[in-house]
């Protein structure tokens, strides 16, 4: 790898949580030469720490991206793009909207701070439950609708795309794959449209065996927190993560699957959910609009209704603290 000219001025991300997740994404952003990281943490010495540890890899990675760890917001001025990860994962047991209440006072106070110092920044959150963080964030940024989104779909559809290809044994680069709706246990991976380079994977796997992977991605976070009974996953969620933010600063108009802000997609409103969008410099540039069944199609409203339930909870918490 080449080195950047001197005067070559870097993209800025900030990432606010330098937990797992977090650390994962600020080393995925820098080795991969995307980006200079901010890294913030409300833990003192912490970011600065793991900033300094990256730092001293730099010269072994062939990288030179700059990341620098703090406590102040003020650092973190005139970024590009902001993506949260601050607050708890879920325990074993726990589910994802247990998270509601510790996560939501977190994600807003983050919301509010970052774009005070970043007003022009793009933000990605991926905070759990990840929809009503996002439109938190969404709401406390004031930001427009393109310019705020939520990471899971692309992590789902990377576990439906393992899956399916440790099943069949071919390179999982070969399978492409989509999960809609939300990141929960209502999230809607569309087999009917997975393939393998080009081949629907109707024709290579029986129907109980497609259903059978199906349900392991919906459960694919929980398999995860089960196992390591400690947090949960944020390797793959660091480099899904990551893939939106190439996209974007790159200009790469990647077609993803992002929550997203609705405003009649889809027959919702006033809600975030997982959606095929065009991601590039702009943000969210386009939204897809792809035919569904009816099942479908009912799953992606029962999905949207619990959401607008749990924002409207976390409005009251809010509210009420
Ligand atoms: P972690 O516990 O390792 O890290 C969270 C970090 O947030 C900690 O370092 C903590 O000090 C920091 N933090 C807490 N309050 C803060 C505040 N007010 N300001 C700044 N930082 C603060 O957790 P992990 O594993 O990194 O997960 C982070 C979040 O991401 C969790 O909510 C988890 O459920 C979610 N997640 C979402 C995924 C998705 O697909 N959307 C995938 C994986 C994780
Ligand atoms: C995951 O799906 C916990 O949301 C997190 O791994």
């Amino acid at each position: 790898m080449s080195f950047l000219p001197i005067s070559y001025k870097s993209p800025r991300v900030t990432v606010i949580g330098a937990g797992r997740v977090g650390s994962t994404l600020a080393q995925r952003i820098i080795e991969k030469n995307l980006a200079d990281v901010i890294l913030l943490d409300i833990i003192e010495g912490m970011p600065q720490g793991l900033a300094l540890d990256l730092l001293e890899a730099r010269g072994l990675e062939l990288h030179n991206r700059n990341i620098k760890g703090t406590n102040n917001y003020a650092e973190t001025a005139n970024s590009d793009l902001v993506v949260i990860t601050a607050g708890f994962p879920r325990k074993p047991g726990m589910t994802r909207d247990d998270l509601l209440k510790v996560n939501s006072k977190i994600v807003v106070e983050a919301a509010k701070n970052a774009i005070f110092y970043s007003p022009d920044a793009i933000f990605i959150v991926v905070t759990n439950p990840l929809e009503v963080m996002t439109y938190l964030t969404w709401e406390n940024t004031g930001l427009p609708k393109h310019k705020v989104m939520g990471m899971a779909g692309v992590l789902d559809s990377a576990r439906f795309e393992t899956f399916i290809a440790l099943e069949l044994g071919v390179l999982p680069a070969d399978v492409k794959a989509m999960v809609l709706g939300s990141h929960g246990d209502l999230m809607l991976p569309l087999a009917s449209s997975a393939t393998v380079n080009g081949i629907p994977i109707t024709e290579l796997l029986d129907a109980e065996t497609i259903e059978k992977l199906v349900e392991r991605t919906r459960k694919g976070g929980a398999e995860i927190v089960e196992l390591m009974h400690t947090g949960g996953a944020f390797f793959a969620p660091a480099s899904a993560t990551s893939l939106m933010i190439e996209s974007i600063l790159l200009n790469q108009s990647r077609i993803l699957p992002v929550a997203a802000y609705l405003q009649g997609e889809y027959g919702l409103n006033d809600v975030f959910l997982g959606v095929p969008c065009r991601l590039g410099s702009a943000g969210i540039e386009k939204i897809l609009e792809v035919n569904l069944n009816d099942t479908e199609k009912a799953t992606l409203h029962t999905s949207a209704d619990s959401i607008v339930n749990h924002i409207n909870t976390a409005k009251a918490i809010l509210k009420n603290q």
